[in-house]
């Protein structure tokens, strides 16, 4: 799978221990920074994975920070864009099988790199369940239109 990803400095580290390991799992990964520990401002980078996933060029992105949160807020900004912050097994899948997530967000200074990387193999290989779901990722899209036309 192509998948983009992106951090900030107190998600560097943990950043570059999942890229290796998306890496020797066999998928693209487009690698948006940041490149070393020096502090930047979170929405920088969110805005350029959330971009390339709002655009369809990647299929799937992960954006890590502290906490997650403020990855998330920014990335949601995006048309098409469905940013989870997942700290367990059991919310990366959810996000997956409900809300249809397309990018998670984790918490570099939450997460140890054992636990963030079961949560990432669990949001990669769960699937969407459509049905009632469905429903309400469009009624978010419908949203989204009329925002846009206000
Ligand atoms: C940076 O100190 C921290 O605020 C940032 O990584 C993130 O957690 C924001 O939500």
């Amino acid at each position: 799978m192509k998948i983009g990803i992106a951090s900030d400095h107190a998600g560097y580290k943990l950043k570059e221990y999942l890229k290796k390991i998306l890496e020797k799992e066999g998928h693209q990964i487009v690698d948006l920074g940041t490149y070393n520990l020096e502090s930047v401002d979170y929405p920088d980078y969110a805005a350029k994975l959330a971009e390339l996933v709002s655009k369809g060029l990647v299929k799937r992105g992960i954006l890590i920070c502290g906490t997650g949160i403020g990855m998330s807020i920014v990335a949601n900004k995006f048309p098409g864009i469905r940013a989870a912050v997942c700290w367990s097994e059991e919310t990366a899948a959810l996000s997956r099988r409900h809300n249809d997530a397309n990018i998670l967000c984790l918490g570099g200074r939450i997460l140890k790199n054992e636990e963030a990387a079961k949560i990432l193999r669990v949001w990669l290989n769960t699937e969407f369940e459509e049905g009632r779901h469905l429903r309400r990722i469009e009624k978010i899209k419908k949203i989204e239109e009329k925002m846009r036309k206000s």
